[in-house]
């Protein structure tokens, strides 16, 4: 079933959890995500990017159809837009039924990113829609890692407080698209902002985090944590694996599914650990 961001997290915070949060890229990857929670019994956030929709050309497509795997799911599952940094993109979303998005206008200076951050959640707060949004960049995204930036906890307190934002992404040594699980998160700044921020925190560029350093960023204050590179690895390796293995093999169908099932075991094992 459908559920809002706001609310799936309120429930990971009270009980010291974290849900995990992951891109989808295809309709594989929602029916993968959706499995892989009711395995393991969890909420679960299903994101699409906006450059998964840069790569689809349209969000309507890939939009619906997760939105339809999320309603069927026996778990509450929220439908959520990732890293958008264009408004029309957020009005499309809003208008499809979106539960949730990301407005990510962290590579702005502080005001700006206050001003265009307040006004989505504007737009998002009449229609029950929750909002995230990034203060301090995570690097990574443009492909060149910079794990040094840092939220300032004085400047992530008023940055809730001037946009009424329900979720903050904040950069405490992760960066996007890693392949190696080798990032050392700042383990006293995420309990310094999660003692400040009244909001939940949002982990981003979690593929580059090791299984115990994402247990030791939940303790300390982490509630949604974003892995997209690590499955679409899990993924590509087991369609890799299964071409390898069928050099004839022609039916799409063949090496997308086993693909799925292995990506649905993986989310159910990080969900565990997540709620462990
Ligand atoms: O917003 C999406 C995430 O931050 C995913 O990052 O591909 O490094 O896991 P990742
Ligand atoms: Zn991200």
């Amino acid at each position: 079933t459908l559920a809002t961001l706001t609310e799936v997290l309120a429930t990971a915070a009270q009980r010291k959890q974290a849900v995990g949060a992951f891109n989808v890229f295809s309709i594989e990857h929602a029916e993968a995500l959706v499995a892989g929670a009711e395995q393991a019994g969890t909420d679960v956030v299903l994101q699409v990017s906006q450059n998964a929709v840069r790569y689809h050309g349209a969000l309507r497509p890939i939009g619906l159809a997760t939105l339809a795997i999320a309603e069927a799911a026996a778990v509450r599952a929220v439908v959520h837009l990732d890293h958008a940094t264009e408004r029309d993109l957020v009005d499309q979303a809003v208008e499809l039924g979106f539960t949730s998005v990301m407005f990510d206008a962290s590579a702005l200076p502080y005001q700006k990113n206050v001003a265009e951050t307040a006004a989505v959640v504007a737009q998002c707060r009449a229609r029950g829609i929750s909002v995230e949004a990034e203060l301090g960049e995570v690097g990574g995204k443009d492909g060149v890692h910079a794990p040094g930036a840092r939220t300032r906890p004085e400047e992530a307190v008023s940055f809730v407080a001037e946009t009424g934002v329900d979720a903050l992404a904040v950069a405490v040594g992760s960066s996007h698209a890693m392949t190696e699980r080798t990032a050392k998160l700042d383990l006293d700044l995420i309990a310094e902002l999660a003692a400040a921020v009244p909001v939940p925190l949002v982990l981003h560029g979690s593929s580059g985090v090791a299984d115990d350093e994402i247990v030791r960023a939940v303790a300390a204050g982490m509630t949604k944590i974003n892995i997209a590179t690590h499955l679409n690895a899990v993924f590509t390796d087991r369609v890799r694996a299964v071409l390898g293995d069928n050099p004839a093999m022609v039916d799409s169908r063949k090496y997308l599914g086993p693909a799925r099932d292995a990506m649905a075991a993986e989310v159910a094992r990080l969900l565990t650990l997540l709620a462990s």
